[in-house]
């Protein structure tokens, strides 16, 4: 039955009631409507709008509303229209009288808008444990490959040769950012809407500060008509949830690529990897790729719901409701990409000499050695054109810079002395890195301790 039926004289289209339903997805929000409800219901009867033998027979029914939710003994089918009805529906069912008072001073607008950041805000706490300990893992990984050598690319051509440990703090740093940005994005959807009533505040003398305090927010939504149109916190979450996938997507693309033959950096687990139903060779690394590819749909969430919101007059409109399965899907996908990429990641086999091989070959010391030029005087751009007359005539002969004869290296410079070697050599390279954040092994130590102290683990060095 309508809750809202009064005005009518005509029954609503069956297609029409289906198609306007949201219980199918909205049910999921049944602790946090129960929750603001039993608020709300405190509140009315403190400041007397509601009476106190009201007020504890709805709590009453309320709560038992959620272990029989929480059991799964209520079906909720598509004429209960969305959660919100539900739940006031069965109430009056199951207290009469007393029900049909709970939803003074209160409207399905403040509602929602309570109900979704009540979501969100334990979504974003419970990602942000995940994330601390993938951040965990990365830290971990890398004290182990501290002396794992292996190319830094730009253009994905070899380029410098770093440590393992220094490109998987690279990606510490991204995690990090991550979890600041969803923590400043929880800071600002911190503040309360419920009392906004259905835009312009309600006409009873309600206390809003109470229901701050009883649900748990920072603050109280300023502008009533602001509080049930806003979904600003929602699109926050899902920009910060595509900027994390993004991440995690472009690691999973590093491990599509090192785990090929071509690279044979790593080896994925069995356990995180399939095979092909004709060629009979074959481990696809289909975790990492399904991971790269739901980042797609992320992405999707985030434009989708932008454009839900973008031509929507204030306050509430119905357009609106298509938020919350967007929402739900970006904080799911968040969520499950974010635990299966640390347990694949953790059970990654690196190829240590695989990488450091890859390391030596392709004149990653190129820059050093023009480096070494100029540390005798030579000025940088002679030494880039040096270096790089050096690097055909090795490609002719089949020979790294390393492989060259004194002679040889004199051919192209007279500076070049015995000391070259000691300067060309890829850990020499690493270590001879001396500014802030690069990858010798007394930055990567920094780093490491830096990130340790930014999840708020105690070093072992
Ligand atoms: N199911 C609705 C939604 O998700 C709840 C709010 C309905 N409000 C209204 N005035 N029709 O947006």
């Amino acid at each position: 039955m309508k809750l809202w039926k009064g005005r009518f004289s005509g029954e609503a289209a069956a297609s029409a009631d289906e198609f306007g339903a949201s219980i199918s997805f909205d049910r999921r929000l049944f602790r946090q409507d129960i929750a603001g409800s039993l608020a709300h219901c405190r509140m009315l009867e403190r400041q007397g709008i509601i009476e106190k033998g009201e007020s504890e027979a709805i709590q009453g029914a309320l709560k038992g509303i959620l272990d029989d939710m929480e059991a799964g003994a209520i079906e909720l089918g598509p004429a209960m229209e969305d959660i919100h009805m539900a739940i006031e529906g069965i109430l009056t069912e199951r207290v009469g009288e007393a029900g049909k008072k709970l939803h003074t001073a209160r409207s399905r607008n403040d509602q929602v808008a309570l109900d979704l950041r009540l979501y969100l805000k334990g979504e974003i706490v419970a990602t942000l444990d995940l994330l601390r300990s993938l951040v965990g893992l990365l830290v971990s990984m890398a004290k182990d490959h501290r002396d794992t050598v292996m190319p830094g690319y730009t253009h994905l051509q070899r380029a410098q040769p770093v440590s393992l440990a220094f490109h998987l703090l690279a990606y510490c740093q991204m995690f990090l950012r991550d979890m600041g940005r969803l923590g400043d994005c929880l800071g600002r959807m911190d503040a309360l809407p419920l009392g906004a009533g259905a835009l312009s505040g309600v006409s009873y003398a309600t206390d809003r500060e109470f229901l701050r305090r009883e649900l748990g927010f920072a603050s109280i939504c300023e502008n009533a008509m602001d509080a049930v149109s806003d979904r600003d916190f929602a699109l926050e979450f899902m920009s910060c949830a595509s900027i994390c996938m993004m991440h995690l997507s472009r690691f999973c693309e590093e491990l599509v690529l090192w785990s090929s033959s071509e690279f044979a950096f790593v080896e994925m687990d069995d356990a995180f990897s399939t095979g092909s139903s004709i060629m009979p060779q074959k481990k696809n690394p289909d975790v990492a790729e399904l991971i790269r590819g739901k980042t797609g749909r992320v992405y999707g969430g985030l434009m989708g719901l932008l454009a839900v919101m973008k031509g929507l007059p204030l306050a509430y409109n119905k357009d609106m409701q298509e938020d919350k399965p967007l929402v739900f899907d970006a904080a799911d996908t968040l969520r499950d990409s974010l635990s299966i990429f640390a347990e694949m990641l953790s059970r990654v086999k690196v190829r240590g000499d695989s990488m450091e091989a890859a390391a030596k070959a392709g004149f990653l010391n190129a820059t050093d050695a023009a480096d070494y030029l100029v540390k005798k005087g030579v000025p940088f751009r002679d030494c880039h054109g040096i270096i790089g007359r050096m690097v055909l005539y090795c490609l002719a002969e089949g020979k790294g810079i390393e492989d060259l004869s004194l002679d040889e290296l004199r051919g192209f410079s007279e500076r070049f002395d015995d000391d070259i070697y000691g300067h060309i050599d890829v850990r020499a390279c690493m270590e001879a890195k001396k500014s802030e954040g690069s990858t010798s092994s007394e930055s990567v130590a920094r780093q490491i301790a830096a990130v340790e102290k930014a999840i708020g683990v105690d070093g072992d060095g």
